[in-house]
């Protein structure tokens, strides 16, 4: 097949319309729309959708904590979601929503052909049931003491401690973590889509080229496993779609979810004339390219091609999955400040600088890739400024300067035939994922061009009298080595290449090889592109720490005879919610009296006056501080930890101090206008 007979629908996964995109979303946004743009340049028929993913409980509890109705809070969400996707210049064809008429007509006719094939079974099922809020509670949302190690505020089927898996209800004491109220089990009757019908069905399918080896093997692994029955329904109150002859029946969210990508794509079609079942229907000569993070591969390479098999849809050409975002080598976290939204980013970077260095880091596997923030200074600067604008940088004011005509010579013809050459195997990596080859082949060429420049040095040739037209060539050769660079970089900056191609005078296309530009005029030469400042992308990691969080996580750790050791290496704890971490008091304390305690190598014991209420706590300082220079002095405190009996006597709360340790501990000293008693914030 001819590259420009290829007609391919292309999808990432659809964000959910609770939270904002962050950096580690980008990843897939950037390295899909990379991929779009590339088929788009090469001539293929490309079209790229998307939508906001809409329905669930976590979106109808979200809209209800925010106080306004839950389709408030997806047209929000979506607006927000479209502006930080242009901003980072994804180029969606269509960005639609999961909870819209499109997907509910393909949702009901896709569940009435499951159903009709007998492939939705209905049975019931007992379930955790809040009775206050009268809701049935997913897993998460139930909490309690691990029945196995006695761990308190442990959620769902299994203890973080101890790793034993159990069911919710097993749990010591369990609570609802929406109202607090003890669960009961209740019975509903629940529709299930029969999976295990289709075993053979996938275990052909997911060896068939539609999958990466590695997820392949995991999907074998699940195969060999056993499949269950899905349960395709949730009980009213439910954000979703009701269940067509089942009131009170919702699909679950991620019934209609991937129907969400034909919808979206409905959606454009309808506008533009087209038909959906073009791509869809078995028999389809279209390709379908699914892009998604490894953590939704069940839903896309089992759930997912067996409904549509039943449905008697094509299912997916290929299903691309990536790796997780790191960030200095760690998740993200939001204490660290490295849990970066992507407007947080926009505020302060130029978007192309991410684009590129994701580009140079994404392969075609399951990898997890990092952002380390030193390195991404450190190659962007290097590559994009040092190496690829720099180019036409040393080159056009040559030529800008003689009129601005281009030269009709090639220089160095093997030299340019190298930019020529290279063309089909950069081509390659692009269509194959593999872009950390393609911008290490790309960046080898920009080498290449520099070296030739430093070589012929044009800015003394443009001194030396009668070498005019030996400057002219050389600068000629510079801009269209630059030119192929940039066509090479298109589908990745598009920003920049659009400044660049102002400047050239072209629109800069991919659907041939290169071709050498010679005898044209070219426009004057502005500068394409700044070094990232290092105190820019320090601002941003401030600006994405949680002040809230900053307070509670270990960094800054409330001291007690425990904390002597260097604080700042201890692993972050596992995540808490907003919840967990409002139920911590902090107040203002002011130290009355401090003093050592016998018998003790760490602690001092401060007595600290809340406003009227005295305190006694042992606080491990005593390396660092000298109790004559903290009296009268303000800190804070965590006023509401149960007390502590301590070897040498009760414990009535906790000062938060930072830092290494031994003699660098730093109590937290609020502002002096504080006063004692006084709620932190
Ligand atoms: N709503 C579902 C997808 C439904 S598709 C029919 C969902 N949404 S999500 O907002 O949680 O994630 C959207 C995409 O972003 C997923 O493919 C997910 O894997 C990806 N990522 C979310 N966090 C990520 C990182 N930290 N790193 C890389 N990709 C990440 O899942
Ligand atoms: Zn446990």
């Amino acid at each position: 097949m001819t590259q420009s007979a290829r007609k391919i629908l292309v999808t990432s996964a659809l964000p959910y319309a609770n939270g904002s995109i962050h950096l580690g979303h980008l990843v897939e946004y950037i390295q899909t729309d990379i991929w779009v743009r590339f088929q788009k340049m090469r001539g293929v028929d490309c079209t790229y959708v998307c939508a906001d993913d809409a329905h669930g409980t976590a979106i109808m509890l979200k809209a209800e904590q925010l106080g306004h109705s839950p389709e408030q809070q997806i047209a929000n969400v979506k607006a927000e979601h479209e502006a930080d996707f242009a901003a980072f210049n994804i180029a969606f064809d269509n960005y639609h929503s999961t909870h819209s008429e499109e997907n509910r007509e393909l949702s009901s006719m896709i569940y009435g052909r499951l159903k009709a094939n007998g492939h939705i079974a209905s049975k019931s099922i007992t379930q955790a049931y809040d009775p206050e809020k009268q809701l049935f509670l997913a897993d998460r949302y139930i909490k309690g003491t691990c029945p196995k190690c006695k761990t308190e505020d442990q959620y769902g089927d299994n203890c973080e401690k101890c790793g034993a898996t159990y069911s919710p209800m097993d749990l010591i004491n369990p609570k609802s973590a929406i109202s607090g109220a003890t669960p009961v089990a209740k019975d509903s009757e629940h529709f299930f889509f029969t999976l295990p019908e289709f075993g053979d069905f996938l275990k052909n399918w997911t060896r068939a080229g539609h999958l990466q080896d590695e997820v392949a093997n995991k999907m074998a692994e699940w195969l060999d496993a056993g499949l269950q029955s899905w349960d395709i329904s949730r009980d009213a109150p439910y954000f979703g779609f009701e269940i067509p002859g089942e009131p009170g029946k919702y699909f679950y969210v991620w019934l209609d979810a991937p129907i969400g990508y034909i919808a979206s794509l409905k959606n454009l079609l309808d506008k533009t004339g087209g038909d959906w079942e073009e791509y869809w229907k078995p028999d389809s000569t279209a390709e379908v390219y699914h892009f998604i993070g490894k953590d939704i591969v069940n839903f896309h390479a089992l759930f997912w091609p067996a409904m549509l098999h039943s449905a008697n849809l094509r299912t997916p050409t290929k299903v691309c999955v990536h790796g997780f975002l790191t960030v200095n080598g760690t998740k993200m976290s939001k204490s660290r400040g490295t849990f970066i939204n992507a407007r947080t980013y926009l505020d302060h970077l130029n978007p192309e600088y991410l684009r590129y260095y994701f580009a140079a880091k994404l392969t075609c596997n399951v990898d997890d890739i990092d952002l380390n923030l030193e390195d991404f200074i450190q190659r962007v600067n290097s590559d994009l400024v040092g190496k690829v604008v720099n180019i036409a940088s040393r080159t056009a004011k040559f030529i800008n300067n003689a009129g601005g005509v281009l030269a009709t010579e090639i220089a160095d013809a093997a030299l340019w035939q190298q930019f020529v050459d290279a063309g089909d195997s950069i081509a390659s990596h692009y269509e194959n994922r593999d872009y950390s080859k393609a911008m290490r082949e790309i960046m080898a060429l920009a080498d290449a061009a520099n070296e030739y420049i430093a070589t012929q040095a044009p800015w003394k040739l443009a001194k030396e009298a009668g070498a005019e037209a030996q400057t002219q060539a050389v600068c000629t050769l510079g801009i269209n080595m630059f030119r192929a660079l940039l066509t090479y970089l298109k589908p990745v900056l598009p920003a920049l290449t659009a400044d660049a191609e102002a400047f050239l005078g072209e629109t800069l296309s991919w659907n041939a090889p290169v071709s050498f530009r010679a005898g044209e005029q070219i426009n004057e030469f502005k500068p394409l592109l700044t070094r990232i400042e290092k105190d820019k992308v320090d601002a941003m990691i401030d600006a994405s720490k949680d002040a809230l969080a900053t307070a509670a996580a270990p960094q800054a750790s409330a001291t007690n005879e425990q904390a002597s050791g260097p604080l700042a290496d201890e692993p972050i704890a596992a995540e808490i919610d907003f919840n967990d971490f409002a139920k911590v008091d902090l107040r203002i304390a002011l130290i009355a009296n401090a003093e050592h305690v016998e018998g003790s190598d760490k602690l001092l014991r401060l007595t600290l006056d809340l406003g009227g209420e005295t305190r006694n706590v042992f606080s491990g300082i005593k390396s660092a501080y000298d109790p004559k220079d903290l009296v009268g002095k303000l800190t804070v405190v965590v006023a509401n930890l149960k007390p502590r009996k301590m070897k040498f006597g009760m414990s009535e709360g906790m000062v938060l101090a930072a830092g290494p340790g031994d003699k660098e501990i730093y109590l937290l000293e609020p502002h002096n206008g504080a006063q004692p008693g006084q709620r932190v914030m």
